[in-house]
């Protein structure tokens, strides 16, 4: 009997994997960048209509063919052509993201540690300590990279239904609860109201190309789509579940983790008079400055909040080495065992080459064309690989699939005007609008 998901167990799965550091870290400083609630309704129509039409098409493709991403690609294609295997790419830009993504959970590990003990009192502390940790702290990063690709490694070695299935059961819930709780005490706080209007009171000034693009990233990201993840997942979710529902559901949840965390950080930056526009250094420089002017308190709350970052991002680092499993295991005939060792050795040690590229001693050998290793996977995944595969994926099922089994999917859970709405979005609307911004980015528009 295939290894496979109860719909429940596919949902946490799926949201566990769209949870993560995109939701709690990224999705709050970037608002902050862009000037809050304008970037968010860009943000809230990016997932609506581009985000979601993906998100379903990759559902659909996986939960079709039950395979892997390249055989999927293939077996759904009208003519079974076998260069679809080329699809397979993606698996590289899942892996090639877990790398570094499981360095910054490293990092978010030593806050759990540091929060127990002393938190910076003051904004040049914290900075330095932050610094200090990824240009000079080679032993520690190296030492808490390591847990949590043992952990990753530990979870998927036990199966999609015993390690995945499971550590979702359980983090999810424990996540909702964390979260739910630093909700509450933020809005017993002044500067809740503060945080309600930063986040939605528009204001359009500050929403040029760049922040579409941004809030178009983000919606990729933070659903885990171009990378084969949700396709993956889909593979072992059985063929009679609504996967339309499913998926909805998935975004809702996202979202409203995203919304939910963008209150709670402002409400503290607020409350502390930090400002709002600090970059990828709000969660570990200025919110560790906060918690500590609250005391005890602030110290328990530090670590509920930087334990929430955990579970958030270890439930999406296993989804992200799934796909590239899956993938050896069904076309390469690997034991699961194998192909464990096998892509946890390539992402722990390009793991190792990104945290190096930041050091002081290393970095500089390992910095090409004036980015460093780090920025290179971080951008050549978000930039080019997750933006090409969207386009791959709606070609495909726009063009390159059979219109009346798409449509049977979709009429046999929802009425015909969700089929033909989302048929729409993905022939015509969401590859012309990746593309425009895509080429935009890449400076040839
Ligand atoms: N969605 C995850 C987040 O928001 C990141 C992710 C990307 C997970 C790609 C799986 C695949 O952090």
């Amino acid at each position: 009997m295939k290894n496979r998901f109860s719909r429940i167990g596919f949902i946490l799965a799926a949201a566990g994997s769209a949870v993560g550091l995109g939701n709690i870290w990224k999705f709050p400083y970037v608002t902050g960048e862009y000037g809050g609630g304008a970037f968010v309704i860009v943000y809230l129509l990016a997932i609506a209509f581009i985000g979601l039409t993906v998100f379903l098409g990759e559902a659909l493709i996986g939960q079709n063919s039950q395979a892997n991403v390249s055989t999927s690609f293939i077996e759904t294609s009208k003519s079974k052509n076998e260069k679809w295997k080329f699809a397979g790419f993606m698996i590289a830009t899942a892996l090639l993201i877990l790398s570094f993504y499981s360095v910054v959970l490293g990092w978010i590990l030593s806050y759990v540690f540091t929060s127990f003990t002393a938190l910076p009192t003051d904004p040049k502390i914290a900075g330095d300590a932050f610094n200090t940790l990824i240009t000079k702290d080679l032993s520690t990063q190296l030492l808490y990279h390591t847990l949590i690709a043992g952990t990753v490694i530990f979870i998927v070695l036990k199966g999609v239904k015993e390690g995945i299935e499971k550590i979702n059961l359980i983090l999810m819930p424990m996540l909702g609860l964390i979260l739910g709780g630093l909700l509450l005490y933020a809005i017993s706080l002044d500067s809740f109201s503060q945080a309600v209007s930063f986040m939605f009171a528009a204001d359009w000034s500050k929403v040029n190309s760049d922040a579409l693009l941004a809030a178009l990233g983000q919606a990729f990201f933070t659903l885990s789509l171009g990378v084969g993840t949700i396709l993956t997942y889909s593979a072992s979710l059985p063929k009679e579940v609504n996967f339309v529902k499913s998926s909805v559901m998935v975004a809702i949840v996202d979202t409203t983790i995203a919304l939910v965390a963008g209150l709670i950080i402002f409400s503290f930056l607020f409350e502390a008079g930090a400002p709002s526009a600090a970059g990828p250094g709000l969660v570990f420089i200025s919110l560790p400055v906060v918690f500590s002017g609250w005391g005890i308190l602030g110290q328990v709350i530090a670590i509920s909040f930087f334990i929430a970052l955990i579970f958030a991002g270890i439930t999406s680092a296993v989804s992200m080495i799934e796909p590239s499993l899956m993938f050896f295991i069904e076309r390469y005939k690997m034991t699961r065992k194998k192909a464990t060792i096998l892509c946890g050795s390539i992402f722990y040690l390009l793991g190792i080459v990104a945290l190096l590229s930041m050091s002081a001693s290393f970095g500089e050998s390992l910095t090409f064309f004036g980015k460093n290793a780090f920025d290179w996977m971080d951008f050549t995944t978000s930039s080019v690989m997750m933006p090409s595969a969207a386009i791959v994926i709606c070609i495909f099922l726009g063009y390159y699939v059979d219109k009346d089994m798409l449509q049977e999917r979709f009429t046999k859970h929802t009425p015909l005007f969700v089929f033909k709405i989302w048929y729409f979005l993905i022939r015509y609307l969401v590859p012309v609008a990746i593309s425009i911004l895509f080429l935009h980015k890449l400076g040839l528009i």
